[in-house]
């Protein structure tokens, strides 16, 4: 998974302080994956992978913050996710429901700001009013700004984008040749937000599984290997990510002198 990390780096002080060298990706966005499989591994319920996964959730946020990272965004619940059981759909949503009511005063005192990408309206209402606290308490914060993606899909994000920009011009909002990718970005949930730097997704699976697609267009992929689930996932492990970000050639299309 990371090929360039000298031997001197392996202790996280030293690799902490080599990170925070060199240019920080401004947004990183993270598929936890494997916590389904971390569980079973040890013969528990599915569930208790998931809350191990909030648990890892807390320390990453944590030194994003710390780094001057300025966007996490977190893939926890996407719109194919309906299709898992009843049970497993009601423990996510309560992890998330119990994250926010615990972890809110601490967020917000770190300046802290939560976002939510995805249709919180299709949400149980408590999930929805437990998210809707959370923006509104933190709306003001500068510091990072973590937007959890829930209910999201990056096929229906643009859809609804096109039915809007559609709407927008059947009523003279905009004029067809006002429609470019600035205008575009402004009608996805991620308005405002740049495009992910560095993308990781633990686990050895190779996809992104409808995450963020468009916005991914330039963004640097880290596909971790198979053994490394996210409950596993630590601070040594983000450092590691982002060292081998930082030794990455990116061109945008373009050459490099
Ligand atoms: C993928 O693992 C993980 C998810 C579908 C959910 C991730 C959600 C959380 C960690 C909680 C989110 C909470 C907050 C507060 C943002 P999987 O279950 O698909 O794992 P598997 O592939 O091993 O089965």
């Amino acid at each position: 998974m990371i090929w360039k990390l000298p031997f001197n780096l392996k202790k996280t002080k030293k690799l902490t302080q080599a990170v925070k060298e060199r240019p920080i990706p401004k947004h990183i966005a993270i598929i936890m994956d494997g916590n389904g499989r971390w569980a079973k591994a040890r013969q528990l319920p599915r569930v208790a992978g998931h809350r191990q996964g909030v648990e890892v959730l807390r320390d990453i946020i944590s030194i994003c913050s710390e780094l001057g990272v300025n966007h996490l965004s977190l893939f926890a619940f996407s719109t194919e996710n309906w299709n898992r059981p009843d049970d497993e759909i009601n423990a996510l949503m309560s992890l998330m429901v119990e994250f926010l009511q615990k972890e809110i005063a601490e967020l917000h005192e770190k300046g802290v700001k939560i976002w939510m990408l995805g249709d919180i309206k299709g949400l149980p209402e408590a999930a929805a009013r437990e998210v809707e606290n959370a923006k509104a308490v933190t709306r003001n914060n500068k510091g990072l700004q973590v937007n959890i993606a829930i209910n999201y899909g990056s096929r229906t994000e643009i859809i609804r984008a096109v039915q809007n920009i559609a709407r927008d011009v059947s009523i003279g909002k905009i004029a067809i040749n006002d429609i470019n990718e600035d205008c575009f970005s402004h009608y996805l949930y991620t308005n405002g937000i740049p495009d992910p730097d560095l993308l990781i997704r633990t686990s050895g699976e190779f996809r992104l599984s409808n995450f963020l697609l468009y916005q991914c267009a330039y963004t640097e992929f880290l596909f971790t290997e198979k053994q490394l689930l996210w409950p596993d996932f630590n601070k040594q492990k983000l450092l590691e990510s982002i060292f081998e970000y930082q030794n990455r050639s990116r061109r945008f299309g373009g050459i490099i002198e």
